[in-house]
């Protein structure tokens, strides 16, 4: 089935916001992500997932960058950050340069040790990453990246994204109370698989 834009049906995810960076045909650039993942420890692999664009809709430059030269800068939004995520999601390398609009606007970037793309500060983690592999898939193409560096500011708590909304992360909820634990410890032993 398709599933366009917007789609109630697909609001329900919470995510965080990856500010990707990248440096190719574009130039250095920045775009917003809510779909960045962790999905490795050994080695460590961060997935973004980017639109392809169609024969009615340009490719986003920061995919083509990317594919250009397979490096690229994963930022974390912390929550004081939701303007600079607009900014970068909100127009496209191809026609703005959002790197100097965002620096005049006051955000501030950094030299990556391992990548030429500028790294943000600010960011709750700064991952720069060299391409694994890209899969197109469906009207996205997932980016694979093996992280060279990474970083996290304790101090920061990551910009939440859901239903095209920013949230900042709520209550923490404890762990079941001790009976309900062993209520659950009793029914994993009765449903424990008898080799
Ligand atoms: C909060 C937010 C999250 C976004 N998440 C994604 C995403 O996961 N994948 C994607 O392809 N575009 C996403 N976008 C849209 C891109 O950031 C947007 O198309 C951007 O203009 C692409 O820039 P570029 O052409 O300079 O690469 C998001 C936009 C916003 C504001």
């Amino acid at each position: 089935m398709d599933l366009g834009w917007g789609d109630p049906k697909a609001s329900k995810w919470a995510t965080n916001v990856g500010l990707i960076t990248s440096d190719g045909p574009h130039g250095p650039n920045i775009m917003a992500a809510e779909w960045t993942y962790y999905v490795s420890y050994t080695p460590a692999l961060i997935s973004v997932h980017i639109g392809r664009g169609s024969k009615d809709k340009a490719g986003k430059a920061t995919l083509e960058n990317i594919r250009a030269t397979k490096e690229f800068g994963v930022n974390l939004a912390s929550q004081e950050q939701n303007a600079v995520s607009s900014i970068a999601g909100k127009s496209s390398g191809k026609e703005v340069d959002k790197i100097s609009l965002l620096k005049e606007y006051g955000a501030e970037f950094y030299a990556a040790k391992k990548i030429k793309p500028p790294m943000l500060k600010g960011a709750a983690t700064n991952a720069e990453c060299k391409v694994k592999d890209i899969l197109d898939m469906g009207d996205h193409a997932m980016v694979l990246g093996e992280v060279l560096e990474i970083e996290s500011d304790q101090s920061k708590q990551p910009l939440i994204y859901s239903g095209n909304k920013y949230w900042k992360l709520g209550e923490h909820i404890s762990k079941p109370a001790q009976a309900e634990l062993d209520r659950i410890g009793a029914l994993k032993a009765k449903y424990t698989k008898k080799s």
